[in-house]
């Protein structure tokens, strides 16, 4: 009994000393989302998330049949709600992906790879707490339909080409200005393409 007993003080003497310890590091150095999550930190939330997936969801495998016309449908969804933070070629190197804490992953890598169908549908229906990746399921045959549509596009993510990642380019969300801007960028361009027609014709 005095034993377990001393054993218990020291573990808590041990854990007060690491609190105190990263506590200090906080004061001196300040907390910042530009950090790479410790190793710590990225083993317990990756267990956290397995252990979030309930057993026989994780399981499961896409039941929904891959088709071309079911990758357009996850491209466009993709491009629309989920390439702000992630690309469109599924690397994170977005101005916001890259700045998150813990950042958007390579999804083309063994990691996010080597998620089960199950696994991925779960963090895309009920998002990933304490991070940037919401939850985008509303408990819907629809909603759930979309986020398998989703598990089918991250599967093709490694092998996705420029052309596949230009087309979801031009489904990305623009902003007002934006807008503007392309729209009077057309216009330039039809009016030099009357200009040069007009040059055709003086040359005939
Ligand atoms: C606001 C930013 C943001 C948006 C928008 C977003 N995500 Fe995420 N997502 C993240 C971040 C950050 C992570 C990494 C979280 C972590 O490391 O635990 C992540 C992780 C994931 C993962 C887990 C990958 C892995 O290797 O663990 C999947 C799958 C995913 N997102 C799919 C999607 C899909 C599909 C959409 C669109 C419907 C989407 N995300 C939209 C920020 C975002």
């Amino acid at each position: 009994m005095r034993g377990a007993l001393k054993i218990g003080l020291v573990a808590a003497a041990v854990l007060s000393l690491v609190c105190a310890l990263l506590f200090a590091r906080m004061l001196r150095y300040g907390l910042s989302a530009h950090d790479e999550p410790t190793t710590i930190e990225a083993t317990i939330a990756s267990r956290m998330r397995r252990w979030a997936v309930p057993a026989d969801l994780r399981e499961v495998t896409n039941p929904v049949p891959l088709t071309p016309e079911v990758l357009e449908k996850a491209k466009a969804h993709f491009a629309d709600h989920c390439a702000s933070c992630h690309g469109n070629d599924g690397k994170g190197q977005t101005a916001i992906g890259k700045h998150l804490y813990p950042k958007a992953p390579d999804m083309a890598a063994a990691k996010t790879q080597a998620l089960s169908d199950g696994e991925l549908f779960a963090t895309i229906e009920n998002g990933i707490r304490l991070t940037g990746m919401p939850g985008w399921g509303d408990g819907t045959a629809e909603s759930a339909y979309g986020s398998w549509t989703l598990v089918h596009l991250i599967r093709h993510i490694p092998k996705i080409t420029a052309d596949e990642v230009a087309e979801m380019e031009r489904m990305n969300p623009v902003s007002p200005s934006e807008m503007e801007e392309r729209q009077s960028e057309e216009k330039f361009l039809e009016g030099a393409d009357e200009k040069a027609g007009a040059h055709a014709t003086h040359a005939k």
